[in-house]
């Protein structure tokens, strides 16, 4: 597609508008660079010049120009192949106020006098998180900026990265400078400048398509000898713009790292690591169990989430394996004593621990899996460490409170919709949105990220529970590996019960509070009688349409998070699957 470099740069050779001049180039002549101060000449306008430096294509450029005939616009740059797009665009189309300067930046004065420049424009630069001398707004750059553009001259300056914008505020806040306009999301303020709002190059639209907000800082560069570079700790950005480079390819010794990893080669990795932790040792009565409980498979969510996660920010998914390891322990710890709380024979398809031991043995072969949930946790690397030990300990704490609520709500006939789901999201939510924002953190996320994946996590681990109970009643035992009927028999107060509750008619409620209270009943009797009451007032309906909507609002959280879609797909293309899971 497309000409070849070597044709653009002879073509570029011809262009009347467009001026290269490299740093050695420069040196090398004589005389200084013929325009120097002379540009009104080349324009033949005293017209104010407007600058875009880092122009790439120059269809930002080109743009300006065209919607402001009244000034003169020059785009710079050092890639002379992208220049060339804008170049030939404007030259067809005969503008006259359009030039282009492939050149460093860094030397930028010496194609301008002083005061000869009115505005520069700052489209979408590099943030250079790393290297604050080679930010195009950091002091270094004003220092040279001043030499050229007028005493109160405007910058203006574009860009998807919050790293940048902050830094930019902060840098015009230590200087002084007065401000136009600023705002971190450009086309949700009240900025009121059709004409500027109206450019959205290809760029622009891609990173408003992916939920990101354009941010717009507009001051104005006023004179001075000395300068103050901002002293502020600003969170790096979590994502890499199009056209810079991918962390995720390259390390800073330039060989490829951790390419992303698919669900199932994520799932081999997951089934590797627990299969090597050490649990032959003695006393039997104490690993066997959880062994045999790890053996029995299961979906393996949580540590998915976590290794998915952290891969989304372009984190080595080994980063996160000690701590998606340590939820799954957790999560399993958990199971054997609820099956004993819930008086369940069955799991993942086979006996439960309690009943081919016994509930003494799967009490304490739990508190061993959690301790060793510990021990693996404790393997994460230090600088993570305490924040993830404290996720993990909120989290813990929060499980076990929504475990005793629902072992509360068995004895109660009074319990709301919104009881239910602050239990759900306790019992259920928190551990996937733990796993999820510890998987974040692994991967570098930042802060904001890694709680719009947690947030993601709840909205998920809600419909998640509001699934596992539709399944308890309408699943296939064989399939969902749990006896159907379990919640039934308990009382427990799910969705459906409570929405029974609520739509029944005097009749129906009276029907099924008599299933409740009887203290004796046949198991088979009850299960097929309740369910037969949830058909008859279309429970499952409700059911399934309450958790399509925390579905989607966990979507939406998704679609928050400041990385490309791409990298979120499978993510989503996980939850979308426990949607409609029947397992
Ligand atoms: C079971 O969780 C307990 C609930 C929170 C519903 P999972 O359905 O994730 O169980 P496994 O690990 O896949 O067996
Ligand atoms: C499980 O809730 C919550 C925890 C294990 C912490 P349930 O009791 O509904 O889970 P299942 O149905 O036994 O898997
Ligand atoms: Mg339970
Ligand atoms: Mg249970
Ligand atoms: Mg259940």
């Amino acid at each position: 597609m497309g000409k070849n470099k070597l044709q653009k740069f002879s073509e570029m050779e011809q262009f009347p508008h467009v001026f290269q001049y490299t740093f050695a180039s420069l040196q090398d002549m004589k005389e200084p660079f013929e325009k120097k101060g002379k540009w009104a000449e080349f324009f033949k306008n005293d017209n104010p010049i407007v600058l875009e430096l880092g122009c790439g294509k120059g269809e930002y450029t080109v743009a300006l120009a065209e919607l402001f005939p009244e000034k003169n616009f020059i785009g710079v740059d050092i890639k002379g192949a992208r220049m060339w797009t804008g170049a030939k665009d404007s030259f067809k189309k005969g503008l006259k106020n359009v030039a282009f300067i492939r050149t460093n930046i860094e030397i930028i004065n010496a194609f301008f006098d002083e005061n000869e420049v009115s505005e520069i424009w700052l489209t979408f630069p590099d943030p250079q998180m790393k290297k604050v001398r080679k930010r195009l707004t950091s002091t270094r750059f004003m220092q040279l900026y001043q030499q050229l553009l007028k005493d109160g001259g405007l910058i203006h300056l574009k860009t998807d990265s919050n790293f940048m914008f902050t830094y930019t505020c902060e840098m015009v806040k230590a200087n002084g400078y007065p401000v136009d306009f600023c705002n971190a999301d450009l086309y949700h303020s009240d900025f009121s400048d059709d004409k500027i709002l109206s450019i959205k190059t290809a760029y622009e639209q891609q990173w408003l398509d992916r939920g990101l907000t354009i941010k717009y800082l507009k001051y104005r560069l006023m004179h001075k000898p000395d300068f103050v570079e901002p002293d502020v700790d600003i969170e790096y950005d979590s994502y890499r713009s199009y056209n810079r480079s991918k962390r995720s390819e390259k390390d800073s010794s330039g060989s490829t790292i951790n390419k992303a990893m698919d669900l199932k080669s994520i799932q081999n990795l997951i089934e590797k690591r627990l299969a090597s932790l050490d649990l032959g040792k003695e006393p039997k009565g104490l690993y066997e169990p959880i062994s045999y409980e790890f053996s029995l498979g299961g979906k393996r969510l949580r540590p998915a989430c976590a290794l998915l996660a952290c891969q989304m920010f372009g984190g080595d998914v080994r980063e996160a394996l000690s701590a998606a390891i340590a939820v799954e322990t957790f999560h399993n710890f958990t199971l054997l004593h609820d099956d004993i709380m819930d008086k369940a024979d069955k799991r993942r398809g086979k006996p439960t621990v309690h009943k081919v031991w016994n509930e003494n043995t799967a009490i304490l072969s739990g508190d061993a899996m959690l301790t060793l949930a510990y021990q693996i946790l404790a393997e994460c690397r230090p600088n993570v460490l305490k924040k993830l030990l404290d996720i993990f300990n909120k989290t813990a704490m929060e499980v076990y409170e929504g475990q005793q609520f629902d072992m509360d709500f068995e004895t109660r006939d009074d319990v709301a919709v919104e009881e239910y789901m602050e239990m759900i999201r306790l019992k259920t939510a928190v551990l996937l949105a733990a796993s999820l924002k510890m998987g974040a953190i692994c991967g570098g996320a930042s802060e904001s990220d890694a709680q719009l994946l947690y947030d993601f996590g709840i909205n998920v681990g809600l419909a998640f529970q509001l699934k596992d109970d539709w399944l308890d009643v309408y699943g296939d035992t064989e399939t969902f590996g749990k006896n159907i009927g379990g919640d039934i028999c308990c009382n427990k107060k799910t969705f459906m019960l409570i929405s029974a509750l609520a739509k029944a008619d005097a009749g129906t409620k009276v029907e099924l509070q008599t299933w409740i209270d009887k203290e004796e009943f046949d198991r088979e009797e009850k299960v097929s009688a309740v369910t037969a009451i949830y058909d008859k007032l279309e429970i499952s309906e409700l059911a399934e349409k309450e958790m399509r909507e925390y579905y989607q609002k966990a979507m939406d959280a998704l679609g928050k998070v400041s990385v490309p879609d791409e990298q979120k797909q499978t993510l989503s293309q996980l939850a979308d699957d426990l949607l409609y899971r029947d397992k």
